[in-house]
């Protein structure tokens, strides 16, 4: 009866079992629960067509998290980039699950990691990119303009933490040519002290709200 009423209770349903899964095996996931629900809701809301069996590519995963309740809410295929070798705690899960994944381990901004992604993708565009790796404005740049054109056109990219300097001024530049919108939760908003959290979103090439004159969105 709620749903009819609130139709993003079934999706926060569907990501709190997921993310039980998650917690049950010791791992977690650095995200705001209502962001990542709204996140996971708004995707679902808009039927929007990720490719099922597609690649998704997060770079810097710590758990994994993330990219395992993508992969079983969207039926993607997880890639996954961190300087830090992490698989060791999560590749159970993905096992037991059976998601087939690809972790490679090293710095995102460096030429080398570029080029094994491109190298394990053979070609393949990425279905939804999310750059949440070192939270510098450089490095989330650098995440951006490297992995980007390795999206498929009318992909999802994703920037977590725009509340933090420099994935803001990342995100903000991007989103001046790309249809865009944000996540933030108003608990999030309200967390002056500490500085992270909140989704911006990206649909890859498909335009700016400017270009289609309506008065909503980036990039006035
Ligand atoms: C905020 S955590 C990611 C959280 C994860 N996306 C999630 O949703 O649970 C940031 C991660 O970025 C990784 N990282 C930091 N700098 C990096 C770099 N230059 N290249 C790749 N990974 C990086 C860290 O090791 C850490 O695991």
């Amino acid at each position: 009866m709620y749903e009819d009423q609130f139709p993003y209770l079934h999706q926060y349903r569907v990501f709190y079992s997921q993310l039980d899964i998650i917690l049950k095996n010791n791992l977690t996931i650095q995200q705001d629960n209502e962001e990542i629900g709204l996140l996971i809701g708004f995707l679902e809301s808009l039927n929007y067509r990720l490719c099922e069996g597609g690649p998704s590519l997060e770079i810097g995963v710590r758990h994994g998290g993330f990219s395992f309740i993508m992969a079983r809410l969207f039926h993607l295929r997880p890639m996954m980039v961190d300087i830090k070798n992490y698989v060791i705690k999560f590749h159970e899960l993905f096992d037991n699950h059976n998601i087939r994944f690809t972790f490679i381990h090293g710095d995102s901004t460096k030429k080398e990691t570029v080029d094994e992604v491109k190298t394990r993708l053979g070609g393949e565009p990425i279905e939804l990119l999310m750059i949440d790796g070192y939270h510098t404005y450089e490095a989330a740049k650098s995440d951006f303009d490297n992995y980007s054109p390795l999206v498929k056109p009318g992909g999802i990219i994703l920037f977590h933490d725009i509340l933090d300097p420099g994935p803001k001024k990342a995100f903000n530049e991007a989103r001046m040519n790309h249809l865009s919108l944000e996540i933030v939760s108003a608990r999030t908003n309200h967390r002056h002290h500490i500085q992270g959290l909140g989704f911006g979103i990206l649909f890859y090439q498909l335009g700016t709200v400017r270009e289609e004159g309506m008065r909503v969105g980036g990039g006035f």
